[in-house]
């Protein structure tokens, strides 16, 4: 067996990566990591100083000197984990309407980029990891034990967001969630560094009307098959 164990989930917006991530890190007794929480605070932290998300130098610097923790959650009102933004709980700010439509920009970035995949290869080295992102298998651990890549219909992952929001009582419209996914999946797979896109050896899984425990023991499996655990 392996001394450190890194599993990487890559997949397009909403395509269930967290929640199956977590899911499976659980089991294992894996440190579950999820990488989008970190451009989403950086994005958060732009627009509350008023940087014009535009701007890349002024936006890449921000994202060098800004402090992200993610913790085990202290409060329980349905996080997974508490979000803090140089100290402060923005847990659910970085889930707002105004993060999601800026941050693909933002994550464009190499200076972004490169400040956060740093990050995520310190965390990476920690012990076992289901890591998830976008590009997890392709650039921050090109060499993980296991690569999985989710994938879903634009539609059923407009979907899935429509009804987690529609949980947490926040109004939202189908259409307008469908277009914003779209936009987001066409800038994450069109950018320059470090695209959306599944590595050369991943395991792609569509996940369309397949229930999340069966997406788990499909990933279960692949992990015994490969011999990373028993
Ligand atoms: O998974 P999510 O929806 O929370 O991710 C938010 C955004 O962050 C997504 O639109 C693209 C970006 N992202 C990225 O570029 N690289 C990652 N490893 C994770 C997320």
């Amino acid at each position: 067996m392996n001394s450190k164990i890194t599993i990487a989930i890559d997949g397009p917006a909403a395509s269930g990566k967290s929640t199956v991530g977590e899911q499976v890190a659980n089991r294992l007794g894996f440190l579950f990591f999820d990488t989008g929480i970190m451009y989403r605070a950086v994005t958060l932290a732009v627009l509350q100083r008023g940087i014009d998300p535009k701007l890349e130098d002024a936006v890449s610097q921000l994202a060098q000197t800004v402090q992200i923790d993610i913790l085990p959650p202290r409060i329980f009102d349905g996080r997974k984990a508490d979000v803090l933004l140089d100290g402060k709980d923005v847990t659910w700010d970085v889930r707002s309407r105004e993060v999601e439509a800026n941050v693909s920009v933002v994550s464009s970035y190499k200076g972004v980029r490169d400040a956060m995949t740093e990050q995520q290869r310190r965390i990476g080295m920690r012990g076992n990891v289901v890591m998830v992102g976008r590009d997890i298998g392709t650039v921050v651990f090109p060499n993980a034990d296991l690569k999985i890549y989710l994938e879903a219909s634009a539609e059923e992952r407009a979907r899935r967001r429509y009804q987690e929001l529609l949980h947490r009582g926040v109004s939202a419209e189908y259409e307008q969630i469908l277009a914003s996914t779209r936009q987001r999946d066409e800038i994450d797979k069109n950018r320059t560094i470090a695209p959306l896109r599944p590595a050369d050896d991943a395991t792609i899984l569509m996940t369309d009307d397949v229930p999340v425990e069966e997406v788990v023991e499909t990933i279960m499996t692949l992990i015994r098959e490969n011999g990373l655990v028993k």
